[in-house]
């Protein structure tokens, strides 16, 4: 479960063997690199995008084999790199809600999944802030519709930018898919985790698929898969 990456160069070759996005997405990034900011595709971000997808994969297959989730709900989602990766992987997940309280994130995550967007809201941006919403029972607006779900799949990679309060709304028959990390050096990380211990203390799980932390040159990142 865990990695460790000492060097730039390794965290290089793990990018470069388990990221996987059609050329045509990278030429769409080039074109618009005025757009989107290019530390959301640096070698860390990739990394961490990158395992996130290949345990979830194995967790599903051994885990979970009949499982598709019909609503995956990405919180503090960003410009949406995640999505075009983890829908290579996933292809019969169904709608998917990215969440962030910046609505510009939000606009620039639709212009990169836009394919995403024009098929039926495969994949539908929301601004929202996390602490607002009851994850068993979410209600939001977008698009101009009012949309009442509780998501199957519950996926958050920017723990260290909010507090808890959203993991206290998470019913016991959702996924959860989440990661952390120790680095106090980015603006907004206001919630970060010493280590490992620290991460399993503020996110406990009942049914825990995987937990593990990657070690890179920078930073390490925590995650676990399961339910509360
Ligand atoms: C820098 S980004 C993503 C970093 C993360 N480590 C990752 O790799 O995905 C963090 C995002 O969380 C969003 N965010 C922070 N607090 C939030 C909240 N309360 N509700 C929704 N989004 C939030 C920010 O707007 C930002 O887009």
């Amino acid at each position: 479960m865990n990695i460790e990456l000492k060097t730039w160069e390794e965290v290089s070759e793990y990018v470069d063997k388990h990221y996987k996005m059609p050329v045509s997405q990278w030429e769409h990034i080039v074109q618009n690199r005025n757009t989107y900011p290019a530390h959301a595709f640096s070698k860390g971000q990739l990394a961490s995008k990158a395992w996130l997808i290949q345990q979830l994969f194995y967790v599903r297959i051994e885990k979970l084999p009949a499982v598709n989730p019909d609503t995956l709900i990405v919180l503090g989602s960003w410009i949406g790199s995640l999505i075009e990766p983890l829908f290579q992987r996933f292809p019969h997940i169904g709608r998917t809600y990215g969440i962030d309280i910046d609505a510009e994130s939000i606009a620039k995550s639709e212009k990169l999944n836009q394919k995403h967007v024009q098929n039926d809201w495969k994949y539908k941006g929301v601004v929202a802030d996390v602490n607002n919403l009851t994850l068993n029972n979410c209600e939001f607006e977008t698009g101009g519709e009012l949309i009442t779900v509780k998501p199957d799949w519950i996926i958050n990679t920017s723990c260290e930018h909010m507090d808890n309060t959203w993991f206290n709304t998470v019913d016991y028959d959702q996924l959860l898919i989440i990661q952390s990390n120790n680095s106090e050096d980015f603006e907004g990380h206001i919630n970060t985790c010493a280590n490992l211990d620290e991460f399993n203390s503020k996110y406990p799980l009942s049914t825990e698929y995987m937990c593990g932390e990657m070690i890179t040159p920078a930073y390490t990142r925590y995650m676990k898969i399961g339910f509360k």
